[in-house]
């Protein structure tokens, strides 16, 4: 299957986990990939091991919490491949802090990084998106929007934020074609899973409950790859301003 023949996608947070897993399956199915992330290191590792596909591989390290820096990347990197088709904006941090311990700098370094970024990378990619007769855009929001969790309010709702965000997109320019919608990961075995720590003095009992089914906890980065790669392509033709969750099911 090669939904992504002659078609550009551009993905932000790219050089790990989700992004990076969704880099392989745009470049299986033939896309062209414009990427960015602001670990140079990984970034170019990762376009290393993409040089064996026959496609178009253009990169740029970015910190996405700066909007000229981003305008200047995305640009760059749109016109490397002659047009933008679809944008996966992935790139996002996950902080762990009983709220009433958490600093205004924390705060604001999540604010800036998961939501400006947000509004950064959609902002200076959609003239591009808009400039064809059809585009995708899909934000990574997070299941922690919908499931209460403790220690995760301020990233709750930077991911909440994201999620009303993508929806007024959707009826802001689906008239012009553009499809937005947001996947809500979950249990996704990245390193910013890894990174959730469980802060000192909390019952460990809690994190038992926020999974009453008992279905799978965690699932690879392919999982939620091959959804995002679903929403950028044709077969989203008929998805508009919605969410998906991808995290094995919770209540
Ligand atoms: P990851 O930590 O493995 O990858 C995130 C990537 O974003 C990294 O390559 C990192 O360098 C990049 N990045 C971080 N800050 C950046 C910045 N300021 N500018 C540019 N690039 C930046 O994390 P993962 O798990 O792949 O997360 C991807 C997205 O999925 C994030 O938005 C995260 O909040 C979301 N998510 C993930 C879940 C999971 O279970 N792994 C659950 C819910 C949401």
């Amino acid at each position: 299957m090669k939904r992504f023949l002659n078609k550009n996608i551009l993905i932000t947070g790219a050089a790990n986990g989700i992004g990076k897993a969704t880099a392989f399956r745009i470049a299986c199915e033939g896309g062209n990939l414009a990427l960015i992330d602001n670990n140079s290191e990984k970034l170019k590792e990762l376009c290393k091991n993409l040089e064996h596909f026959s496609i178009k591989v253009v990169s740029s390290v970015c910190n996405v919490s700066d909007f000229e820096e981003v305008k200047k990347s995305i640009d760059k990197l749109a016109e490397e491949l002659d047009g933008i088709n679809g944008l996966s904006h992935n790139a996002g941090i996950l902080r762990v802090y009983k709220t009433h311990e958490m600093s205004l700098k924390q705060w604001n370094e999540l604010i800036a990084v998961n939501l400006t970024g947000t509004f950064n990378v959609n902002k200076h990619a959609l003239p591009w998106l808009l400039k064809n007769k059809t585009s995708y855009l899909v934000n990574t929001s997070s299941s922690a929007s919908e499931q209460p969790h403790p220690w995760l309010a301020a990233y709750a709702a930077t991911k909440g934020a994201i999620k009303s965000f993508t929806r007024s997109l959707f009826i802001e320019y689906f008239q012009q074609g553009l499809h937005a919608n947001c996947v809500l990961p979950g249990g996704i075995t990245t390193d910013l899973a890894n990174s959730f720590a469980i802060p000192d003095g909390v019952n460990i009992n809690l994190i038992k409950t926020l999974n009453p089914l008992g279905q799978k906890l965690f699932a690879e980065p392919e999982r939620a790859a091959s959804v995002i790669a679903m929403l950028l392509s044709e077969d989203a033709e008929h998805i508009n301003g919605t969410e998906i969750a991808i995290d094995g099911g919770k209540v």
